[in-house]
């Protein structure tokens, strides 16, 4: 059914009211940007095209729409963006020969959901077009959806073109349509710019609609999932939004506890499996995943990590790390790209690691760097201990075999290794290999000065 649908997507626009140098479609809400919301709505839909037209920094559009790889999607350049009708007629020739309805979207509308659009479509089915309309608290901005004495859609009115009487309507456009190929194309045809703004009106497809005899129906939905973004006061509502509606799905289908929703901040693409616990003051971003019964936060900031199911993580900033099953991390951890701590591992207090591997139940419970490493199986870094990675100019790699115990304050100059099972003492500045089994020592041996300070105080 939906193969001989095509979806345009509109995201010309600079987006004035933005006041930014970045296009409005490529700025982000609750992980995603502006396009990739909408794109992600219309991938389940299975549609036969999708047609984005870019015109403002439209390279950058373009490589934002590809990178979603979603199939049948091509980009238009409308060079000059004169105008939502104008974007359309960009469109119109790149539409395959089977394509008998196009489904038009804005793209800066990011809360709709897949659901609606394909109810759309529905609606759609009978008549030459319809429409998403929403009753809206505050309509102010918004195009509106004039009905006739009969309660059938006859227009829409910008709001700069309303008249006073009109701006009291509250069934606001929401900016989503569904039209018949061949009605779209007479339509546009003869679209002109005969209004406020001296553009090609979209909007305007749907008066010559009905002047022709035809219906334009109209799908009353939530106002919610309509919101236009025109600006970072818009942008910041729709993330809000965004998240809310991600964190609901969590709890209500997934069976995560989320103990405050309110200071929980999680994008839509991450991931969160059953019984995991989601404490106050916790941010997921990215591609972030949260294994089954584990527990995050208070106050943990993960970008693109991956948590393991009944691990533990307190306060603590991750980007690109893994943390693996029952591991324990925290408080004050900062886990940088490229960690991977292998289950039931600890990462303490106060302890930062970055491009290194830390095998099974291996320790480093406080104060300690751990960069560029290879951390075998059953290792304990006590207090302390740094792996002295960088001589200036290269980076090193410091290995300890499983079973190894390396004591407190101890300096492991790379490139060094320290064997299976070996000990290093306290407080020593490693600078040659350990082997398996033996005890590396390297510092000055203590010498006490007996009597010392009783002749101190006589001086
Ligand atoms: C538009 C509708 C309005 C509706 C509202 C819903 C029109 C004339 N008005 O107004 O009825 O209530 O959306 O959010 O359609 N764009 C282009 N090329 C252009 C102009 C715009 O691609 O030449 C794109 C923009 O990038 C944006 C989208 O079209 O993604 C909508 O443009 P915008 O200027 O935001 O329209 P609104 O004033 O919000
Ligand atoms: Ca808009």
């Amino acid at each position: 059914m939906s193969q001989d649908v095509a979806a345009v997507v509109l995201a010309a626009g600079k987006g004035t009211r933005f006041r930014s140098d970045t296009a409005k479609v490529l700025h982000r809400a609750a992980g995603r940007t502006l396009l990739g919301h909408i794109l992600g709505a219309l991938e389940p839909l299975g549609l036969g095209q999708v047609v984005v037209v870019v015109g403002h920094q439209a390279e950058e559009v373009a490589a934002e729409a590809d990178r979603h790889g979603i199939e049948g999607l091509s980009t238009v350049l409308q060079a000059e963006q004169l105008g939502t009708g104008h974007a359309v007629q960009q469109a119109l020739p790149a539409l395959q020969d089977g394509i008998r309805r196009v489904l038009i979207v804005y793209g800066d509308t990011p809360l709709v959901t897949a659901s609606t659009l394909s109810d759309l479509l529905t609606a759609s089915q009978d008549s030459a077009a319809a429409l998403l309309s929403a009753h809206a608290a505050d309509p102010h901005g918004y195009g509106r959806v004039v009905r006739d004495d009969d309660g059938r859609v006859a227009r829409i009115v910008e709001h700069g073109d309303a008249t006073p009487e009109q701006r009291r309507i509250d069934e606001i456009n929401a900016g989503m349509y569904a039209v018949d190929r061949g009605w779209l194309e007479r339509s546009l045809g003869g679209a002109g710019t005969d209004n406020a703004q001296g553009e090609v009106y979209l909007t305007d497809i749907v008066e010559h609609l009905v002047a022709a005899g035809e219906r334009v129906a109209a799908s009353v939905v939530d106002e919610a999932e309509i919101a236009g973004v025109n600006d970072r006061a818009q942008l910041a509502e729709a993330g809000a939004g965004l998240r809310r509606r991600h964190l609901h799905g969590l709890m209500v289908e997934q069976g995560v506890t989320v103990v405050d929703p309110a200071t929980t901040y999680v994008d839509v693409d991450v991931e969160v499996e059953r019984d995991a616990v989601l404490l106050p003051g916790t941010i997921l971003e990215g591609r972030t995943v949260v294994g089954e019964r584990a527990r995050v936060g208070p106050d943990t900031h993960l970008t693109d990590c991956e948590v393991g199911p009944d691990a533990t993580v307190h306060s603590t900033r991750g980007v690109e790390a893994t943390i693996g099953a029952e591991a324990q991390v925290g408080p004050f951890t900062h886990l940088r790209v490229g960690t991977r701590l292998g289950p039931r591992t600890k990462a303490g207090a106060y302890v930062e690691t970055k491009g290194s591997t830390i095998g099974a139940g291996s320790k480093v419970p406080h104060l300690a760097y751990v960069g560029d490493a290879t951390i075998g199986e059953g290792v304990n870094l006590a207090c302390g201990v740094v792996t002295v990675n960088y001589d200036g100019r290269d980076k090193y790699r410091t290995v300890v075999e499983d079973g190894a115990f390396v004591g407190c304050d101890t300096m492991l100059v790379a490139p060094v290794s320290v064997g299976e099972g070996a000990y290093v003492a306290a407080g020593s500045t490693i600078t040659d290999d350990v082997p398996a089994g033996a005890l590396g020592i390297a510092r000055a041996r203590q010498t006490n000065k007996e009597g010392w300070a009783e002749r101190r105080r006589e001086r």
